[in-house]
C-alpha cells in the first residue's frame, strides 16, 4: 500500500511552528520606461492565499519562497521580486518572502546544501506551487525529505481534478488541444488518446497533422519530424477530429499580437489545403461550429492550448469560440495552459470553467506521466498518510 499526498490536515499541530511554503509567485511583470516594475496578474498569489490564511489561523509562522522568471542562477534586477513582495504584503501582511530562488544555481541544480539553507530553522514545509511541481528543483523535492511536509490547498485541488479527470471521466470525454508546438504536445496527445473519447486539434501543431494527410500547407507551421506521429495518432482507435478549415494570412503579412494590423494586410478562409505564401493561424468558421457543436454534447472537457494566434485580433475567433464552448459546457470542464488561461480570463469566462489549472507545463506533465517530482515528494515526506 501507498501513501496518500499529505494535505494541510496530516501535518503535526501547525501552532507557534515556522513553516516554509513553496509558492509559485512567478507572475508577469511589466517593466515601465522609467524602469519601475508591475504585476499585470496577480492570480498565482491570490490563489494562494488560502493556503496561507489556514496556516496563519492555526498560529503557524509562515516564510514564503518562490522563484520568478528564468535568471539563470545569479541575482538579476529584471527578475527582482520586489513588486512580488509589495502585493504580498498588501494581501497577506507579515509574511516573509525570501529572495528569487533561481537566483542560486543550487534550486536548479537541486543541490542538497541549497535545501539545507531552505530548511534551517523551519520546522514543516508546505507546497503550494502546482506550476512547478514538474520540476525537480530543490525547493521543490528536497524539503519533504527532511520535514513534516503538506500540499497547500491549490496543489491538492489541481492533483485531484486532474489525476481525477484522468482516472474516472464522465463519458464523452473530449480534450481539445492547442498550442503552436507539434513536438511539445505529442506525449499529451498520446497519453490522451488512451483516455478520451474525442480528441479535438487546433492552433498551429494542426499543420503537422494536415502535412501527414497530404495536404499542402503553404507557410503555415510545419514540423517535418513529427510527421509519422501524427500519421500514428490519425490511425489509432481515438477519434481524432482536425480543422476544416483555417484563416490564413497572405504572403508578406505578419501576425500582431495586442496591436491593430497595418491596413491592406489581408486575411482569407482556405480549407485544409493552403496556398504557397499563406500562414494558416486561426480554425476557420466550420471549424468553429463543429467544434462548439462537440464540446457541447461532452460530459468531460479538458482544453489546453489556444486554436491561433488570437492576441492578434484577426485571428482571434477560433479560441474565443471554443473558450464560449468550453464555459457553455454543462459538463465538467477544466482548463490549463498559460495561453489557454489567458484567453479565459480576458473573455472574462474563468467564473464559467470548473477548474482552471495554475499550471503550463506541469498539468500536461502530469496528464502524460500520471505524477510529477513535486507530488512524489510529498507523498515520500515521513507523515505522509497511508493511501
Ligand atoms: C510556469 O510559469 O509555468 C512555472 O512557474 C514554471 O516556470 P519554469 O517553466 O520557468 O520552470
Amino acid at each position: 500500500m501507498g501513501t496518500r499526498l499529505p494535505l494541510l490536515e496530516d501535518l503535526p499541530d501547525v501552532a507557534g511552528k515556522k513553516v516554509l511554503l513553496r509558492a509559485d509567485f512567478n507572475v508577469p511583470v511589466a517593466t515601465a520606461p522609467d524602469g519601475s516594475q508591475t504585476i499585470t496578474d496577480d492570480y498565482r498569489i491570490t490563489s494562494t492565499l488560502p493556503t496561507i490564511e489556514w496556516l496563519r489561523s492555526h498560529g503557524a509562522d509562515v516564510t514564503v519562497c518562490t522563484h520568478l522568471g528564468r535568471p539563470e542562477g545569479r541575482p538579476d534586477p529584471a527578475f527582482s521580486l520586489d513588486p512580488v513582495r509589495a502585493r504580498l504584503e498588501e494581501l497577506a501582511p507579515g509574511v516573509r518572502l525570501l529572495e528569487n530562488l533561481r537566483f542560486s544555481p543550487g534550486e536548479e541544480a537541486n543541490d542538497p546544501a541549497f535545501v539545507d539553507m531552505l530548511v534551517e530553522g523551519q520546522d514543516l514545509y508546505v507546497n503550494d506551487a502546482f506550476a512547478v511541481s514538474h520540476r525537480a528543483h530543490a525547493s521543490v523535492v528536497g524539503p519533504p525529505a527532511r520535514l513534516p511536509s503538506a500540499a497547500g490547498r491549490l496543489l491538492a485541488r489541481e492533483a485531484e481534478v486532474l489525476s481525477g479527470l484522468l482516472d474516472a471521466p464522465e463519458r464523452p470525454f473530449v480534450a481539445i488541444v492547442g498550442g503552436a508546438k507539434i513536438g511539445d504536445k505529442l506525449g499529451v496527445l498520446r497519453a490522451l488518446s488512451a483516455k478520451v473519447d474525442v480528441l479535438v486539434v487546433g492552433g498551429g501543431m494542426s499543420y503537422t497533422f494536415f502535412k501527414a494527410l497530404g495536404h499542402e500547407v503553404g507557410a503555415s507551421l510545419l514540423d517535418e519530424r513529427h510527421l509519422a506521429s501524427c500519421a500514428e495518432l490519425l490511425a489509432g482507435d481515438v477519434e481524432v477530429l482536425l480543422p476544416l478549415d483555417v484563416v490564413a494570412l497572405a504572403p508578406g503579412s505578419h501576425i500582431h499580437r495586442g496591436q491593430p494590423a497595418p491596413d491592406g494586410e489581408r486575411t482569407e478562409v482556405y480549407g485544409r489545403d493552403i496556398p504557397d505564401g499563406w500562414e494558416a493561424a486561426d480554425i476557420g468558421p466550420e471549424t468553429r461550429r463543429r467544434y462548439a457543436e462537440v464540446i457541447a454534447t461532452a460530459r468531460t472537457v479538458l482544453w489546453n492550448g489556444p486554436m491561433g494566434a488570437f492576441e492578434d485580433e484577426r485571428l482571434s475567433a477560433g479560441t474565443r469560440a471554443v473558450a464560449e464552448a468550453v464555459a457553455a459546457c454543462p459538463g465538467f470542464t477544466v482548463a490549463g495552459g498559460g495561453d489557454s488561461v489567458a484567453a479565459i480570463n480576458s473573455y472574462g469566462l474563468a467564473d464559467r470553467i470548473d477548474h482552471v489549472s495554475s499550471g503550463g507545463g506541469a498539468s500536461l506533465e502530469l496528464i502524460e506521466l500520471g505524477d510529477l517530482p513535486g507530488l512524489a515528494a510529498l507523498r515520500a515526506a515521513s507523515n505522509a498518510p497511508r493511501a
